[in-house]
């Protein structure tokens, strides 16, 4: 695996990959590696001719007093986990190297990049809008990867893929998941054990969603409503809940109804840990 720290070694690489492959595909990350980041990579691995992965903590889609320099950061590991999984080149820049002072272009998916995730973390979704899109600039993959996990992220990127003509084709993974029910995220090892073992409690409200869907319901406020009841129920202290939404997967605004398919979002504080998940509702035949 070909490791780069600049973007012109990068551009290089991936020229050079592009040149002696019909397919390249990109798989981003911030690191601090799991099964559902190498998900994405086996995903681009078998759609693939070459594959390029990133590994960045982007400062810019953190917000003030956000755990920007608490994120987990293991790079080694990280590399050697891509290294055997058998990514060709890895994209590891310094914030140096991507936000060099006077870098003063971002990409700002308006109304959009407000809702969900966007209305608690304000700015997030253009910091991700712009690393996305210089990513896609630097490596010109033919294909790009990225989990349901954040959906609202995917439904910012795929608008903005649309908005700005990008030559790339986005590719959604589904959410892997612990045992237990928790969606893999970095920010698990945040978790002290005590929290962890409460954590499920986002995807055990999802499941009662699920539940309910598939007696037929498709009220998005009775399926709401009962992700509410779920935490509101709990007592628990430790938790808190963030938004529980029914919305159209591509606007992210509220639904009233869910047969034409549906996201259901939802967000929580479990100790000072943000975690989030999601039900994606197809549409009913
Ligand atoms: P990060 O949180 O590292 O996630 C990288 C990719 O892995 C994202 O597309 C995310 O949705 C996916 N992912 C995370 N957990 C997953 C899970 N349990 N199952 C499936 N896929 C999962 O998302 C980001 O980084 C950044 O915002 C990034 C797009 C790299 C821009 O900085």
């Amino acid at each position: 695996m070909l490791l780069c720290k600049t973007p012109a070694e990068m551009q290089a690489a991936c020229r050079d990959l592009r040149g002696t492959s019909r397919t390249l595909g990109l798989v981003p990350t911030m690191g601090a590696l799991h099964a559902g980041h190498l998900s994405l990579v086996s995903a681009a691995l078998t759609e693939c001719d070459a594959v390029a992965a990133s590994i960045f903590v982007n400062p810019t889609q953190f917000g003030p007093g956000e755990d920007y320099e608490a994120y987990p950061r293991t790079f080694d590991e990280d590399c050697r986990k891509l290294g055997s999984a058998g990514v060709h080149a890895l994209f590891a820049p310094s914030a140096a190297e991507m936000y060099p002072s006077g870098n003063t272009t971002f990409v700002d998916p308006g109304e959009l990049g407000k809702r969900l995730d966007g209305a608690s973390r304000p700015g997030h979704f253009r910091g991700v809008a712009t690393i996305v899109a210089r990513l896609f600039h630097i490596v010109q993959p033919h294909r790009a990867y990225f989990g349901q996990k954040d959906a609202a992220q995917v439904a910012v990127l795929r608008c903005m893929v649309r908005d700005l003509n990008l030559p790339v084709q986005l590719t959604v993974c589904p959410i892997v998941r612990e045992p237990d029910g928790l969606a893999l995220s970095s920010r698990n090892r945040y978790l002290s054990p005590d929290e962890r073992r409460r954590a499920p409690i986002l995807s055990r409200a999802l499941g009662e969603v699920e539940r309910l869907v598939k007696q037929g319901e498709c009220s998005a406020e009775v399926l709401r409503a009962s992700l509410l009841a779920i935490f509101a129920d709990s007592h628990d202290p430790l938790v808190r809940l963030d938004y529980a939404a029914v919305v159209d997967p591509d606007t992210l605004l509220p639904l009233t109804e869910t047969s034409h398919g549906a996201l259901v979002a939802v967000a929580a504080w479990v100790g000072s840990t943000r975690l989030i998940d999601n039900l994606l509702l197809a549409p009913l035949a």
